[in-house]
């Protein structure tokens, strides 16, 4: 792993499309057209290496003690070497910067948010996002992904 994790730039908006685009080809995460990425870049991070950008994710705020840490990917050739968990890092850190008390993610990969510190809830803890999302989806309310919380505000002071 030798790139960095930083914002991205407009001109690199495309690339980013295009990783998410080969993600959500199998389901993993939502698709995204490029007006909703330009409207919302500032909500993400890129990790950039020599080959151009290697993993995205994006942190959205939902109201005033919640955020959504969405469109995690990371390119196939480089999983499993840390890059994901590098991502996450800077979204929690943007999250805490924020004040923000609890974040969420939707995922079909428990284990890797596990590690990293989030815990399986009931989807009706998150009724924000189901109103939101979920009733609009054409799999509710027969989704088989998990809902995973990590609580910011019960760690402050101990990291
Ligand atoms: C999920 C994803 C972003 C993880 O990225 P990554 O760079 O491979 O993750 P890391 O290398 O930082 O892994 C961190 C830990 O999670 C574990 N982990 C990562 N992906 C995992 C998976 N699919 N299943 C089980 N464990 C996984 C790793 O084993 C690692 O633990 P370890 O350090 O004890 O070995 C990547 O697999 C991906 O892009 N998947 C497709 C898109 C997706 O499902 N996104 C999540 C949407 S919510």
């Amino acid at each position: 792993m030798n790139g960095v994790v930083r914002k991205p730039r407009l001109t690199e908006v495309v690339a980013m499309k295009a990783l998410l685009d080969q993600a959500s080809a199998t389901g993993s995460v939502l698709p995204r057209e490029l007006p909703e990425l330009y409207e919302n870049v500032r909500d993400f991070y890129v990790y950039v290496d020599a080959e151009g950008i290697g993993g995205l994710v994006a942190l959205h705020i939902d109201m005033v003690d919640l955020a959504e840490v969405r469109s995690l990917v990371v390119r196939e050739r480089l999983r499993g070497q840390g890059v994901g968990e590098k991502l996450l890092e800077a979204v929690l850190s943007e999250a805490r910067g924020l004040d923000i008390a609890r974040v969420y993610a939707f995922t079909r990969v428990p284990v890797f948010f596990e590690k990293n510190g989030f815990r399986v809830v009931d989807k009706e803890q998150l009724p924000y996002k189901v109103f939101k999302d979920c009733s609009r989806c054409g799999l509710f309310p027969g989704c088989d992904e998990i809902a995973m919380v990590r609580d910011l505000s019960a760690e402050s002071g101990t990291e």
